[in-house]
């Protein structure tokens, strides 16, 4: 393969997106405290002894993706030249998985992370089921729905935020159930080491993005539905800051996003450049950018609690692979404070004012929220951060603008505040009115009147 000279060939644009494959170790940190409340979890000691002998893969991965990247640009349609072209030399030889040596997706129907699944998912199922399933007694339906698999389990574990990492040890999956608050207790020994290898082998699959040169953040498989990326990957002051989008397949080989909202934290605003969405094949490390690098022309600035749509907030990938994972970077992405300057315009869509039915809000949204309140009042810091309502009382108004933020005023029901805790969606938030349907109806019709007053 004459990978290396298409790499040293390669020019400047393309040079960053060498990078992309060869970052994430660190996220675990991050991840392991993403919900707030669990602090005290001490994670088990990394696994990256498994991948020590990869040490050159960055000088590799750099080529290898020059490569993809130049035949992309070459074809102007990635599909379908990552799989086999000269990426042996990437693919991670741990000491459970030399089985993986066939990366990508076009080996065969069920990658073998797929096979491991099904194979502990009956006990799985067995002992967690009863709180993880879809409208289970635990509001993170991790499990989807089993038996109809509408939403099918493995799609749903292997999307799920923080399970499915490059440091498959500290995965939530795994962590989460370790500490002592857990509502189920410890996973038993019956099904741990199954899990765990299921993992390690996920992983295989998972690029390395921590030492990437432009902000990126780590690949994940795409919920077919609402997703919120969260950033804190990229450090701490990004804490509650995400990327919002709907994903839903169009082919086999096309993917759309759509309503791509960015979203600053209510104290700190976001400047960003040239965001490039990148796919990784099913078992692949490569990632393949954006064939048509759709948003290389796309810059702004939000200020602090405004969010905006991401370019024109919409996106077809046409490299996309079933059961690929999503991976987004950016030349530049910083932070700024807000009342140190910075500010600039919001860009913020049509429905990010302050509210004009702050009456309604006070009478009928805010008894509503209060079940919120335990969270994104203040005690859950990432909760808090992504949607400030610890002034709810002292400054309603500025309360209001940050719900209003997460509202659709045109599509009521498709607003993020009933998405993310509907018991019957799927989404990944940790509330859903305890699986509580005439709850969850009665927040949306109180919410919904407010709603209704702000349209008028
Ligand atoms: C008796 C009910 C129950 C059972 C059984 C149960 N869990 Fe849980 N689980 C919960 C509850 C409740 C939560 C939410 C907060 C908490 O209590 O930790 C939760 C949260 C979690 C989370 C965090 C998810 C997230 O995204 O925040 C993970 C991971 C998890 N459980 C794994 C498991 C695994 C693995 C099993 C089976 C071995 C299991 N649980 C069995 C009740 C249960
Ligand atoms: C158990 C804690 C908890 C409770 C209770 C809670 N949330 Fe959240 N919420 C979070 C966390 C944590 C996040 C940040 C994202 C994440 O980690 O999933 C979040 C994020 C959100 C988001 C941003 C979109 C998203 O999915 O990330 C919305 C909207 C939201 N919550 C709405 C609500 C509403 C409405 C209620 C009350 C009906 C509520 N939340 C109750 C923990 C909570």
């Amino acid at each position: 393969m004459s990978g290396s000279n298409v790499g040293r060939n390669a020019t400047a644009p393309w040079f960053f997106l060498c990078f992309l494959a060869i970052c994430w170790e660190d996220s675990r940190l991050m991840t392991s405290q993403r919900r707030g409340t669990h602090g005290a979890i001490r994670l088990a000691p990394p696994a990256e002894n498994t991948l020590v002998q990869t040490s050159p893969k960055p000088f590799r991965a750099t080529f290898a993706l020059a490569l993809v990247a130049v035949a992309a640009l070459a074809s102007g349609f990635g599909g379908g030249c990552d799989d086999g072209s000269g990426t042996s030399g990437l693919t991670l030889t741990t000491s459970s998985s030399s089985s993986t040596g066939a990366s990508g997706g076009a080996a065969g129907a069920l990658g073998l992370g797929e096979e491991m699944f099904s194979a502990l998912k009956p006990d799985l199922v067995k002992e967690c089921g009863t709180c993880h399933e879809l409208g289970g007694l635990a509001d993170t339906p991790f499990l989807g729905d089993p038996d109809s698999s509408e939403p099918d389990a493995y799609d749903v574990m292997t999307s799920w935020p923080d399970f499915i990492v490059k440091d498959w040890a500290a995965s939530l999956l795994l962590t989460w159930p370790d500490s002592t608050s857990h509502g189920g207790g410890q996973i038993p020994d019956s099904l741990r080491p199954r899990l765990e290898a299921w993992l390690e082998q996920e992983a295989t699959a998972v690029d390395d993005v921590t030492t990437a040169a432009v902000p990126t953040i780590p690949p994940k498989k795409p919920i077919m539905g609402f997703n919120a990326v969260y950033l804190d990957p990229l450090g701490a002051e990004f804490t509650g800051m995400a990327v919002t989008f709907y994903a839903e397949e169009l082919t086999a080989n096309s993917l759309a996003l759509t309503e791509i909202q960015l979203y600053p934290t209510p104290k700190l605003g976001l400047k960003y450049e040239h965001p490039l969405f990148v796919i990784y094949g099913l078992g692949s490390v490569d990632g393949e950018p954006d064939p048509i690098d759709s948003f290389s022309n796309v810059t702004g600035e939000l200020a602090a609690g405004k969010p905006g749509p991401l370019g024109p907030g919409t996106l077809i990938l046409g490299n996309w692979k079933k059961g690929a994972k999503l991976g987004l970077a950016f030349d530049v992405l910083t932070t700024f404070d807000a009342a140190a300057g910075g500010g600039g315009e919001g860009g913020g869509p049509a429905d990010t004012g302050p509210c004009k039915a702050l009456a309604s809000f006070i009478a009928d949204a805010v008894p509503a929220l209060n079940p919120c309140r335990n969270c994104h009042g203040g005690n859950n810091g990432t909760a808090t951060n992504a949607v400030d309502m610890s002034d709810l009382d002292s400054d309603t108004s500025a309360a209001c603008g940050q719900i209003l933020n997460r509202i659709s005023i045109k599509d009521p029901p498709k607003s993020q505040l009933f998405i993310t805790t509907n018991p019957q969606g799927g989404a990944s938030h940790p509330f859903k009115f305890g699986g509580n349907a005439t709850n969850f109806n009665n927040f949306v019709s109180a919410v919904s009147k407010w709603i209704q007053s702000e349209a008028n």
